[in-house]
This record gives structure tokens, sequence and C-alpha cells, in this order.
């Protein structure tokens, strides 16, 4: 069953036509890839898809819904998360209060220190439990008194990821993971993204620019170039597809044919 379709799905900024007429179809359970040199679009389409942004034109479903134009919070509730291509945590909290946080969909940045404070009692203890065992399970117990922005930065990555999970999504977005991480971190983060996607029966999309991560994880990958889409298939097939060669000749980000 589909658990997410576009159609028609077009945005356009001024005179720019950054996305058009995408039309996409995500299987439940898949861990499936969007890739497309800079500019192509990709961001736009989850900006769209989240809730962030309101398509010019087209159709979004969610879960056998329409969800088109849908505010964000609204499309959380209906059990999707992301994450963004520049991190977001609250950084100069710990890595627990981030988390405590995210189970509490309409906190503000600015207020959150202040929530902390207020919202003492037994449910911020159980909140409390509940981000902590969240953090075992992706393996940040140990940072959990840490400030965030004092973790290494593939653990600040790990942390937003725990921070999308904290609200129990089906469908989880993630744009950039990789972005800014070395090889090592990069492969720790393939080996993650697997892990939660069997353990919480994830369906997971990821916009990558890093090859091996996206060739590694994901069954099946669409092309997105100047907003449209222009391949869909296997890594093997995205690999060897003149098309997408062309797309990412001259990209220094990435290179797809290795
Ligand atoms: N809010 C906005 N206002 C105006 N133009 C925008 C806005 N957001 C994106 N764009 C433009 O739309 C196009 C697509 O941008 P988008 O961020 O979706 O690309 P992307 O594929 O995510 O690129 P990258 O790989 O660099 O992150 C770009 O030309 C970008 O400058
Ligand atoms: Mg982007």
């Amino acid at each position: 069953m589909a658990l997410l379709e576009t159609k028609g799905l077009s945005m356009t900024f001024g005179g720019l036509r950054a996305v058009a007429g995408f039309d996409y179809i995500l299987e439940e359970g898949e861990l499936a890839g969007l890739i497309g040199p800079n500019g192509a679009g990709k961001t736009t389409v989850f900006n769209m898809i989240s809730g962030l942004l309101a398509p010019t034109s087209g159709h979004i479903y969610y879960a056998g819904e329409e969800i088109t134009r849908l505010p964000a919070h609204e499309v959380t509730k209906r059990g999707m998360a992301r994450t963004f291509q520049n991190i977001r945590l609250f950084s100069q909290l710990t890595a627990l209060e981030n988390v405590m946080i995210a189970f509490h969909r309409h906190v503000k940045y600015g207020y959150a220190r202040a929530f902390l404070h207020l919202n003492i009692g037994r449910e911020e203890e159980e909140i409390r439990e509940s981000a902590y065992r969240l953090l075992e399970e992706v393996g940040l117990a140990e940072r959990a008194h840490q400030i965030a922005h004092n973790l290494p930065y593939g653990e600040q990555r790990r942390l937003e990821i725990a921070r999308a999970l904290a609200t129990r999504p089906k469908l989880l977005l993630l744009d950039e993971p990789a972005a800014g991480m070395n090889i090592q971190e990069t492969a720790r983060l393939k080996t993650f993204i697997q892990e939660i996607h069997d353990r919480y029966n994830l369906t997971i999309l990821v916009i990558e620019h890093d090859m091996s991560l996206v060739m590694g994880v994901c069954r099946r990958i669409t092309v997105l170039d100047y907003g449209m889409k222009i391949a869909e298939g296997t890594p093997d097939e995205i690999r060897s597809n003149p098309r997408v060669i062309e797309a990412y000749l001259g990209e220094e980000t990435a290179d797809v044919a290795n």
C-alpha cells in the first residue's frame, strides 16, 4: 500500500519553478532515496510534504488521506517526522532535554528552558524516562547530560533523528543526514538508518548527496533535476543511467558513477 503519494506536485518561487509536476509513490515499509544536484528541488519537496510550504499546485496523500496544505503540526500528528539539512537542536540544552522537548510538539524554541522548569512533577518524570529510553535505543544514553552543542557532529545528527523518533512516526524524512560527516560517521549512520528502519517498522525517505550512503541503504532511488523527476530505479539502474550521469556532470559534491 502507498503510504505517501504526490500528484503533479509543484512549487514556484517568484518566477523560479523549483519543483515541477512531481509524481511520486512511496510504499509502506520502503527505505528509499531522493537525490539530485544542488538546487534540484529536493528540500522543497520535503517542505511541501511535511507541511512547511504550501505547494503552488498538485496533491499530497498520506496514509490514504489528502494532506495537501495541512500545516506542519497536523502532518506530524498523522505520523510523519523529519530532520533538516541544517541541524536544528536546542544547542544549549542537554541531549536528554532535547528529546524531552520533542515529546511535546508545541513548544516554541525560545521557551524551551522555561518549559523544562515549569513542567515539573509526575508527567515530567514519565517524559524524562521515555526520553532516556529513546536515547538508549539510539546509542546516546552516555551523552544524556551533555550539552547538545558539545557533542561530536555525527552524534548531533543522531540526536536530531532521536527527536524525530520521539513522535513515533510511521514515515521519517531525512534531509542530508550525512552532510558534514566524516567517513566513519557516515558508515555508522548507514548502519543506524538500517537499524531504525527495521526496529521501528519505519518507512524512510532520505535525501542525500553521499552516494555511498544512499546507494548502500536505499533499495529504490528517485532522481530530481531542475524540479523534475528524471529517473527512478534500483541503485544499479541509477548508477548507469545516462541522464543521471549527465545531470551530475560538473557536480563536485557527488560522483554518482562511483
Ligand atoms: N523559500 C525559497 N524562496 C525562494 N527560492 C527558494 C526557496 N527555497 C528554495 N528555493 C529555490 O528553489 C530551488 C530548489 O531548492 P531546494 O532547496 O529545494 O534544492 P535542493 O535540491 O534541496 O538543493 P541542495 O542539494 O543544495 O540542498 C533552488 O533554486 C532554491 O534557490
Ligand atoms: Mg536541500
